[in-house]
């Protein structure tokens, strides 16, 4: 019988999905599988991506066996214990620093790691109870979690000895990135590397690509291809002309003007997060490294012009427009219908994009590559395997682009046309459901395993991403709260007075953390060796 297993697998494209795929597909695969990365060097990489989550390390890095200090040190990374909402509620043009809304400060944190649970409820919920009957005033984030003042003090997710104590991502230079992992690749898992420019895929009388013709005339054959063109989406919405789904009815950006500015580390420290400004149609990431940070204004272009947008994100920064290296990019909020079709599969931008709000684009790539190993087809493409992977691509993609635009819906600023019209956007059927669970007090996606294992099983954690305590941060964080505490809770008064004990325990390990953590910035630097 003929042998059906594939033998050799072409990647078109060398940005980070490139390079990702080309890294984990070495390894999953095997060495009986040829991987060729065929990679235009007149072609530039989109240039952004230095936000992640947490999951990158243990679902990527560590199947490779590559050490977190290693690939740390590799790519200049910082560490990120979440996100800082600045100025969400608050009218106004961008500002760095947070304004006042009812005497306090306008921000607010989106945390890792999921809520303790005190008698089987996230506190979360003793925390409604408790807020909505007046007896504190104390926000979420500062109630329920550990990180907040630490992340305020700039002080680091790690001991000098290296014990960490807290969940975190990273950030890190996305070119450094691709860099780190082409020579990876190509040194250690035997990829192929052939810089030229695709001009034509040849496709045979099934429809199925058999190879990409360049311009420098070759021709490179493969059993299965991987799209990794970015934006372009040449193979995928191209050779096998596979729509894409426009989503800009739920999400209105599609512009961003992006930069790095260079930062006094030894007087300011290195913010242990990242932020996200909101601005008059838009917002802006801030994204901390040593030495500098990477920032962006990601915003409507129904709604302000690129020019208008780039003086308030330049003004903000005290930036000169003229004279500041400024990247302007242009992108597309959506999905393909079918991001797998035939023998073509595509990753990374060519797959599907949301705008970096909650930094899902690399999270997508390592998802798509996890779910890519598990499906791997022989040569009879099995139908099952492709539906099976759509249909977990598509839902990755639907819950997080609904988590996304409930940032949007429940922003309770309304100061500009973009502000307002944000209001104006239906949500689908599904997280309009999960509204009115949050509402009458219930838990939204409550994983029903602890942390530990939550994080341990990617399944686990892909099935349940956006989960109770992520909704929690943002609608609690915006003021959104729920009409009334869970009834069953509110009928339990001596579960709610034994909630306090949790309470006052996070506050005292607040203290003992400020009192005992270096700084982010001398840890990086024992890191960097700088
Ligand atoms: P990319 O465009 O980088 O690469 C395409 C590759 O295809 C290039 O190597 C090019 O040469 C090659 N190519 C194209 N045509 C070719 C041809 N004809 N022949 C040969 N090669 C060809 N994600 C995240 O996780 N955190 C974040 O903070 C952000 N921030 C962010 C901000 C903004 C404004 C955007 C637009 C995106 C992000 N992202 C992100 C997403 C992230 O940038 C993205 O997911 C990765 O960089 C992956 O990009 P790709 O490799 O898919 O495309």
């Amino acid at each position: 019988m003929e042998d059906q297993r594939i033998k050799s697998v072409v990647i078109l494209g060398g940005g980070t999905a490139g390079w990702m795929s080309a890294a984990y597909l070495g390894k999953a695969l095997g060495p009986n599988v040829k991987v060729t990365v065929l990679e235009a060097p007149t072609i530039p990489r989109i240039g952004v991506g230095e936000a992640t989550v947490p999951n990158l390390h243990k679902t990527f890095f560590d199947f490779l066996g590559i050490p977190e200090d290693e690939w740390m040190r590799e790519v200049n990374a910082s560490y990120k214990m979440g996100i800082k909402f600045l100025n969400w509620r608050t009218p106004g043009a961008g500002q760095s620093t947070p304004r006042s809304i009812d005497g306090k400060p306008d921000y607010y944190y989106h945390l890792f790691g999921l809520l303790p649970n005190h008698e089987n409820l996230p506190l979360s919920h003793h925390w409604v109870a408790d807020r909505l009957a007046g007896r504190t005033d104390e926000p979420f984030d500062y109630a329920c979690y550990r990180e907040p003042p630490v992340m305020d003090r700039n002080l680091s997710p790690k001991y000098l000895d290296g014990t960490r104590w807290t969940n975190y991502a990273w950030h890190f230079d996305t070119n450094l990135v691709a860099a780190f992992l082409k020579r990876f690749s190509t040194e250690k898992q035997g990829v192929i590397h052939v810089e030229d420019e695709m001009t034509e895929a040849v496709i045979d009388y099934r429809g199925y690509v058999t190879g990409l013709r360049t311009k420098g005339g070759k021709l490179i054959e493969a059993d299965f291809f991987v799209d990794c063109s970015g934006f372009r989406a040449l193979l995928i919405n191209g050779a096998m002309r596979e729509p894409f789904l426009d989503m800009s009815d739920h999400l209105m950006n599609d512009s961003a003007v992006a930069t790095q500015v260079p930062n006094d580390d030894e007087a300011t420290g290195v913010e242990p997060y990242t932020s996200s400004i909101a601005m008059s149609s838009g917002w802006t990431w801030k994204i901390p490294m040593l030495g500098r940070f990477g920032t962006g204004y990601v915003f409507s272009s129904r709604f302000q012009s690129r020019d208008d947008a780039t003086l308030e994100f330049c003004k903000m920064w005290g930036l000169d427009p003229e004279t500041q290296p400024l990247n302007h990019i242009k992108f597309r909020s959506g999905r393909n219908r079918r991001t797998w079709v035939r023998n073509v599969v595509g990753i990374g931008l060519s797959s599907c994009f949301l705008e970096p709000l909650e930094s899902t684009g690399i999270y997508f790539i390592t998802a798509a590559l996890f779910q890519l190993a598990k499906h791997f087809p022989d040569k009879n493409f099995d139908q099952i395997l492709i539906d099976r992977f759509n249909a977990e691509i598509n839902t990755m993609f639907d819950d997080s682009r609904d988590f996304l635009q409930v940032h949007f819906s429940f922003a309770p600023r309304n100061d500009t046309e973009f502000w307002k019209a944000c209001k104006d956007l239906e949500l689908a059927d599904d997280i309009t459901e999960k509204i009115k669970m949050y509402r009458a007090g219930l838990a939204v996606n409550m994983p029903i395993t602890d942390e530990g294992t939550y994080y341990a099983n990617f399944e686990a954690e892909f099935r349940n991403f956006w989960n109770n305590s992520n909704y929690y941060c943002i609608l609690a964080g915006l003021d959104e709260l729920p009409d009334h505490a869970l009834p069953a809770l509110a009928a339990r008064p001596e579960q709610i007075e034994s909630a306090q004990a949790v309470f006052q325990q996070i506050k005292k390990t607040q203290r003992e953390l400020i009192d005992t953590l270096p700084s982010t910035h001398q840890f990086l630097r024992q890191l960097h060796g700088r």
